[in-house]
């Protein structure tokens, strides 16, 4: 019997026309088969943002939402759930999630982490896995604080050395794929020669960013390792090591704007 991937989405609790699924193919998919399946359920997705303090909220944003599991998520415990992402592939697919999944409180747009499609104070909550590092971190941080009501949140993640490290080596040279390796070196050029997007970030430099664009650090840790309030129990496992090649991995971030 050949191995049928739909089959998998479907057992781990997702909703998707096959249809969708059969338009991609490569990196494409291997990514949404990561994102759809195993541990990934939509209870894992739930859990971890309500862990976060993303839930009972009015309006919030999944700010570079891919394939958009984590706004489906977010529609299910806040008032309204809209996802931003510049690939217009992606939220084609996130569109048909939430369509099969019935999250009819869902909505998506093309759009940029640097000038989001929102009004000023317009937003109770933000969500931004991924992408961060990808943007131009500071404008993105001035417009996190420009779309947020006073007292809104934002939860951010970034790259660190450590994942730069680990697509260098494992994914790259270890398996031959020389894009991921020259990826890696030019990552870490752009950081050391002080580059706004593509780069990685240190715990310290995160917090600096925050801070310098007006909003305040509730928390900064390794991947999977915030809750709020701090230290509730009921936070779900990190997807990520805290390190990889003795460097920090992945970070995470809570935010919070204070004053208008
Ligand atoms: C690694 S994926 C993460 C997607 C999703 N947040 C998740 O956790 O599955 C990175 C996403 O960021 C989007 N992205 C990258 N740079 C962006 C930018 N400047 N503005 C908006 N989206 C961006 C990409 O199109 C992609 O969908």
């Amino acid at each position: 019997m050949t191995h049928d991937d739909m089959q998998d989405i479907r057992k781990a609790g997702w909703e998707l026309p096959r249809e969708v699924l059969d338009t991609l193919g490569g990196y494409q998919r291997e990514f949404l088969m990561a994102q759809f399946t195993g541990t990934r359920t939509p209870g894992y997705y739930a859990a971890r943002l309500a862990a976060l303090g993303l839930a009972g909220l009015g309006r919030v944003v999944d700010a570079a939402c891919g394939t958009g599991q984590w706004t489906v998520a977010l529609a299910g415990l806040n008032g309204q759930a809209e996802g931003v992402d510049i690939d217009a592939g992606r939220l084609l697919v996130a569109r048909e999630l939430a369509g099969a999944m019935g999250a009819a409180n869902c909505a998506f747009r093309h759009g940029r982490l640097e000038a989001l499609p929102f009004a000023d104070a317009s937003v109770d909550g933000l969500f931004c896995r991924g992408a961060f590092m990808f943007s131009d971190t500071a404008r993105t941080l001035a417009e996190f604080r420009r779309v947020l009501r006073p007292g809104g949140r934002a939860y951010l993640d970034a790259n660190g050395p450590g994942w730069t490290a680990h697509m260098f080596w494992t994914r790259g040279l270890r398996a031959r794929d020389w894009n991921q390796a020259a990826s890696a070196v030019m990552t870490t050029l752009r950081t050391a020669l002080g580059r706004p997007a593509r780069i990685f970030l240190t715990a310290g430099r995160l917090r600096a960013l925050a801070r310098a664009n007006g909003l305040t650090v509730l928390g900064c840790g390794p991947e999977g390792s915030l809750s709020c309030p701090p230290g509730r129990r009921d936070s779900v496992p990190p997807i990520y090591p805290e390190r990889m090649f003795g460097l920090p991995a992945v970070h995470e971030l809570l935010l919070r704007k204070d004053g208008p």
